[in-house]
């Protein structure tokens, strides 16, 4: 375990597990509607996830990515600014976002409504992690790996101030870190 971590929240191994699973349903309910989803991965939290999580979606899926910043430091801001846009057009593409977490849920809320203006037929939602204690928008993600506690939470896709994004865990870092 890093020097820093306090403890695990989520192993490699259950987020591993956890990704098969979501992969599944995600293959199901697609097929179902004989739908293909482009996946939209928000940078950079959402990169570990999303490339655990594709290997496991059996269909021919294809992903982008989009950098929307709503945070900084520890605490969420209220609008979302685009650094970064999708290379193509969503016009009729049904769009599956891959976040790292829903906090507040303002940063879904705005690029949902993003996405939907450019015309996705559909926008559904995964994220690899749901800290429902902390919303204060109405929405939730259609596919969650793991409910979190509220607690700043670092790790596979996570940062703090850039740091820990590689690690393999979810986790919490000791309170020196923050000072
Ligand atoms: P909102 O509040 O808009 O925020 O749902 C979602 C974004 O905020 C970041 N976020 C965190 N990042 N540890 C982090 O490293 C956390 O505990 C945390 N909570 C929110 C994250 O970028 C997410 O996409
Ligand atoms: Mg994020």
């Amino acid at each position: 375990m890093h020097k820093d971590v306090k403890k695990v929240l989520v192993s490699e191994e259950e987020i591993v597990k956890r990704c098969e699973e979501l992969a599944k349903e995600i293959k199901k309910d697609y097929e179902s509607k004989n739908e293909i989803p482009l996946l939209v991965g928000l940078l950079k939290g959402s990169v570990p996830f999303l490339a655990e999580l594709v290997k496991h979606i059996d269909m021919d899926i294809k992903y982008e990515f989009m950098d929307v910043s709503s945070y900084e430091g520890t605490e969420s801001i209220g609008d979302v600014k685009v650094n970064l846009d999708l290379r193509s057009s969503v016009k009729g593409i049904p769009v599956l976002l891959v976040e790292d977490i829903i906090d507040t849920g303002r940063t879904l809320q705005e690029v949902k409504r993003l996405l939907s203006h450019k015309g996705a037929s559909d926008v559904k939602v995964v994220s690899l992690l749901d800290k429902p204690s902390r919303r204060v928008v109405d929405i939730q993600a259609d596919y969650v790996g793991f409910e979190v506690p509220n607690e700043f939470v670092i790790g596979f896709g996570l940062d703090f101030n850039q740091k820990y994004r590689n690690l393999p865990y979810v986790g919490v870092l000791k309170d020196e870190c923050y000072q």
